[in-house]
């Protein structure tokens, strides 16, 4: 059975689903987009992701060309129409196909896709080990966060270069993730997740402003309050990360996932907050999230 994608107004196959060369998405990364998961037939925080899709092309001047409702609808009718369990989506809004020229008067329209894959990716990355207990190798990258100053970090835009830069940096030094630092030195997230430490039964992240406001990280600490584990948003050092009794990343795709080494310094591995949030954040995904119909 195939997968079945929307593109400007159409479901079409996984196979056809096809953008104009000359979208601005793909000449200039002049787009927004979330990524979320649909599992065992309900979608996990759907209206939060439609928020801050909403939120992110308010920033950036884009007009969604469909109600966030209305997309929250597509996405669900390209999961029913696959006929899958669990698949990895992918909503993308940019600026729309015009002339290449850096102008946003060139272009008549913003294109929408909602794209959906398979669960697993096909190569070893972090996030292939979303159902496994290993836990992962992180390496701090040369390349730093874009600082607020610059571009603002909770729009989630098609701007990912320093992450993917990141990435690769890592995975050619051996490792599975890398952590990027803020110009300041302090530790802001990994490419495509934020980043927890537990200390003497403190949870502490990076605050929001510096890094995405990941939709898991707010999760995770709506968690830690109702289970009362004091949680605290502040700057976090490397030397912070080092001695940590816990650390672990967070995104929609892998949920919580434990970090066994950091820059060759080894952490405890999957202690029992790590193991404590992650359960909850699953049997949350399986009993909150928006059924598909
Ligand atoms: C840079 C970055 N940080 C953090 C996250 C995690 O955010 P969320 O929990 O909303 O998936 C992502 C997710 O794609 C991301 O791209």
């Amino acid at each position: 059975m195939p997968l079945i994608c929307y593109v400007n107004g159409e479901f079409v196959e996984a196979g056809e689903a096809r953008v104009s060369a000359f979208d601005h998405g793909f000449l200039y990364g002049d787009g927004i987009f979330e990524s979320l998961t649909s599992t065992g037939g309900r979608i996990f925080k759907l209206r939060e992701h439609m928020d801050r899709l909403e939120r992110s092309a308010r920033a950036l001047r884009l007009a969604l060309p469909e109600t966030k409702e209305r997309i929250a609808a597509i996405v669900k009718e390209s999961v029913r129409r696959s006929k899958v369990g669990d698949v990895y989506i992918r909503i993308i809004v940019s600026r729309g196909e015009g002339y290449p020229l850096l102008d946003p008067r060139v272009v008549s329209r913003p294109t929408l896709a909602v794209l959906l894959h398979d669960a697993s990716p096909p190569v070893t990355t972090a996030t292939t080990y979303r159902n496994r207990g290993e836990g992962l190798r992180l390496k701090t990258a040369g390349v730093r966060k874009v600082p607020p100053e610059c571009f603002e970090p909770r729009v989630k835009s098609l701007n990912y270069l320093n992450n993917v830069l990141a990435r690769i940096e890592a995975i050619e030094a051996g490792f599975d993730e890398a952590i990027l630092l803020d110009l300041r030195g302090f530790v802001a997230e990994a490419p495509g997740e934020n980043i927890f430490i537990v200390k003497d039964g403190m949870l502490k992240t990076p605050r929001a402003h510096q890094v995405l406001d990941g939709i898991t990280r707010r999760t995770v600490l709506d968690i830690a309050a109702r289970a009362g584990i004091p949680a605290q948003e502040s700057d976090l050092t490397l030397y912070d990360l080092y001695t940590a009794d816990e650390v672990f990343l967070t995104s929609s795709f892998s949920r919580v996932h434990a970090v066994a080494e950091v820059d060759g310094r080894s952490i405890p591995l999957s202690g029992p907050i790590t193991r404590q949030l992650r359960r909850e954040i699953i049997e949350m995904e399986r009993t909150e999230g928006e059924p598909v119909g």
